[in-house]
């Protein structure tokens, strides 16, 4: 029986995973502290995922453990020996890391070193996926020339028309503290796979999405507007008129992915995965259908500064992952992620 280990379990990504390898019969270890609260307050609380988990799973044992402790993740990919390591820890917002600069970078960049290093000791030959972000890229995407259009941005050019692809420059840009965290990681990543040859790889994500994302509004775009449309809270726009853009992959698609890249691994190697031009829509366009599918009204107020470093149009190039792995496909259009995230109950994201 294959053994995948999965940081970050309770979370969007990290809960999918689970249940994705655990539906294909896969024995599943998860590591999470539910941090994400300690982060993001009770919006961040992940522990219904992991009651969720806990009870419909049928080979899982989740782990609290924190990725920071060198040791204890040593001893448990020891005990493990993983076929498969999916790495989702993570403190992933940009505005909470300029608070937390230290809690920052141990997480996201002191953690993955753990986990690689754990990994090569102990099972180098197993594939090891690492979520990374287009935060990598800073704001070097925002000199991509651009058109205003009357509900979006989007690029002027023919040329850019697929989105930012995998050689968009990580370096001489502003990131975010949360942004240089993840680059470390990335870099770090691709150097185990490059210079001790284990089959790695970089999912740099656009906005990665589902029902279990405990949406906060520090972290997790589409999830925290429609929970902020169905439960009636004041939403805060951020800049550029509304009109910025993301591109939205479920992740169900994500997991997908990790098992495309386990079936046929590589070493080093870096997709953009997100929802690509298809997937794309700005915050005042995903409003509008919300509120259509909700039926509901959204209390908004609109800041007029951009956040820091905020990406202004956003589509990942999936260009290079889909030549490597043809037989994957986006599963979920934009419209059922919308309807997914309308009709999530309200206590199951608490
Ligand atoms: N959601 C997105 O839009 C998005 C976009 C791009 C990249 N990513 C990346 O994908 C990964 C997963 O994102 P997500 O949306 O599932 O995040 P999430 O916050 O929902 O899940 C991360 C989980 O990691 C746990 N965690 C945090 N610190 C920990 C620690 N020190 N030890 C153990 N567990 C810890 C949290 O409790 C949480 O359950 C992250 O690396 C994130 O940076 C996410």
């Amino acid at each position: 029986m294959k053994r995948a280990l999965i940081t970050g379990s309770s979370g969007l990504i990290g809960s999918e995973a689970v249940a994705f390898f655990d539906r294909l019969g896969w024995r599943v270890d998860g590591i999470d502290n539910n941090m994400r609260r300690e982060f993001f307050g009770p919006d961040g609380d992940t522990s219904p995922n992991l009651r969720r988990l806990r009870a419909t799973m049928r080979q899982f044992t989740a782990h609290d453990l924190d990725v920071r402790d060198r040791e204890g993740v040593a001893r448990l990919v020891r005990e493990v020996e993983p076929n498969l390591i999916v790495h989702c820890a993570a403190q992933p917002s940009h505005d909470l890391a300029a608070q937390r600069p230290f809690d920052d970078f141990d997480v996201n960049a002191a953690g993955t070193l753990n986990l690689l290093e754990a990994a090569r000791r102990l099972c180098p030959e197993s594939p090891f996926v690492h979520m990374s972000t287009n935060k990598v890229y800073g704001d070097a995407p925002n000199e991509i020339p651009l058109v205003e259009l009357e509900t979006r941005y989007d690029y002027a050019d023919q040329e850019h028309h697929h989105g930012v692809a995998e050689d968009c420059r990580v370096d001489a840009s502003l990131h975010s503290v949360f942004g240089a965290s993840k680059l470390a990681a990335d870099v770090m990543v691709q150097e185990y796979g490059r210079y001790f040859g284990m089959p790695t790889v970089c999912f740099r994500g656009g906005c990665l999405t589902g029902a279990n994302h405990s949406g906060a509004e520090l972290h997790g775009f589409l999830a925290y507007l429609a929970r902020a449309v169905r439960e009636g809270r004041r939403y805060r726009i951020f800049g550029y008129k509304g009109k910025q853009v993301r591109d939205n992959i479920h992740a169900h698609d994500v997991c997908a992915a990790m098992l495309a890249f386990f079936e046929a691994p590589r070493a080093g190697a870096v997709y953009n995965l997100g929802g690509g031009r298809g997937n794309s829509v700005s915050v005042v366009e995903a409003i509008a259908r919300l509120e259509t599918l909700c039926g509901k009204r959204l209390q908004s107020e609109y800041v007029d500064a951009p956040r820091r470093g905020d990406h202004i149009c956003y589509i990942s190039d999936l260009r290079r992952w889909q030549a490597d792995y043809p037989h994957w496909r986006l599963t979920r259009s934009l419209d059922d992620i919308l309807l997914e995230l309308a009709a999530v109950p309200t206590e199951a994201t608490r």
